[in-house]
């Protein structure tokens, strides 16, 4: 059995925030951030949650699965930004829903987090343990980024992406690549639980995202194309037989590269980092919703998604849709 998923959903935030609103407020310009990035505007965060934008996406990836909330077996939500240590937004999702015959499980795997969930999900299904279950990618970046850093600042934008999966006998996901680079950790790093207690002379820590731009740029192109290559080969796959590559939205000029690499248009790789910006672990989901919404995925689709960040982090997956 696989994992397909079988119905998506999304929210931003209400405020939007162009390049020329932080323009006013920092040494920076909209020609700057659009040139490097791709990034017109991001929707930042004033009165919704990382738990509230969770639910809601999760309520229309439901809706448009036709499931109810009591049918999913376990739910799992991928973040860095939850609102709590303790409950997790796993739990917050489960209660608000009332899925109260699933298990709720949050994952933190940075801009990897929607697709190492998504392959969680699939390991299970694969297993024979669950059938139905909910995939959320959610972040409020607005909470931990260093505001008086344009470096970074400009570049994240908060919301949430889900998706409903169901266990199918043929298409959905079919298989997947993920990887991990601890000992790059430092070139994206956001330590916000220093050591603190009455023993601890100093308590010091990063406590906002920081970033190694180039660093980070360099690792994304080799390994993104390289996690590609590998699940594609696998399968005997080939670059052009896959209708959309869904890529994490950290930076245009990444996926024109990545594109490149595969000898593909770039109208396959869809992108929607102009209005977003990088939303980290929901940036998939959030892209995959629009394009479900738009009629740009037909059942019987070769699609590829990928995720890369911090961690440092990687992963890609080949499925039918
Ligand atoms: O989601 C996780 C994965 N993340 C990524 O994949 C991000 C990968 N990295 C990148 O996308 C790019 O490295 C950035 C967009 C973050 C930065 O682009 P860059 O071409 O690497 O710029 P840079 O950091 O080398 O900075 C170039 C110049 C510097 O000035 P000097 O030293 O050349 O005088 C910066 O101080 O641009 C300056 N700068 C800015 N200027 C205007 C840095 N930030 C800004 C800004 N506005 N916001």
């Amino acid at each position: 059995m696989n994992a397909r998923i079988c119905g998506t959903g999304s929210i931003l935030p209400k405020k939007t925030v162009t390049n020329f609103d932080l323009a006013e407020r920092m040494e920076t310009s909209d020609e700057w951030i659009s040139s490097r990035t791709g990034i017109r505007e991001r929707h930042i965060a004033t009165t919704e949650t990382t738990a509230e934008m969770a639910v809601s996406a999760a309520r229309k990836a439901l809706e448009e699965a036709k499931m109810q909330p009591e049918e999913l077996e376990m739910i799992l939500v991928a973040t860095v930004t939850a609102d709590h240590i303790a409950p997790s937004a796993a739990c917050e999702v489960q209660a608000a829903l009332g899925a109260v015959n699933a298990v709720a499980i949050e994952l933190n795997a940075a801009c990897s987090g929607f697709v190492f969930a998504l392959n969680t999900a699939q390991a299970y299904v694969r297993a024979g343990i669950y059938k139905k279950l909910l995939v959320v990618g959610v972040e409020t970046l607005s909470k931990v980024v260093d505001w008086t850093d344009r470096s970074t600042c400009i570049l994240f934008g908060d919301g949430a992406g889900a998706a409903v999966l169901e266990a199918v006998e043929e298409d959905g996901i079919q298989d997947f690549v993920q990887h991990a680079d601890g000992g790059k950790g430092s070139a994206l790093l956001c330590d916000a639980r220093p050591l603190k207690n009455l023993f601890v002379d100093n308590p010091f820590g990063q406590e906002f995202v920081k970033m190694d731009g180039q660093e980070v740029f360099k690792f994304a192109v080799k390994r993104v194309a390289e996690s590609i290559d590998t699940v594609l080969d696998r399968n005997h796959i080939l670059p052009s037989q896959v209708s959309l590559y869904i890529l994490h939205q950290a930076n245009a000029r990444i996926i024109q590269t990545v594109a490149k690499h595969l000898g593909e248009d770039m109208d396959k790789f869809p992108m929607n980092i102009d209005h977003c910006a990088n939303t980290s672990g929901a940036s998939v989901p959030i892209l995959l919703d629009e394009l479900n919404r738009a009629g740009r995925i037909k059942r019987g689709d070769k699609i590829v998604l990928s995720g890369f960040g911090g961690g440092l982090t990687w992963g890609s997956i080949y499925m039918i849709w």
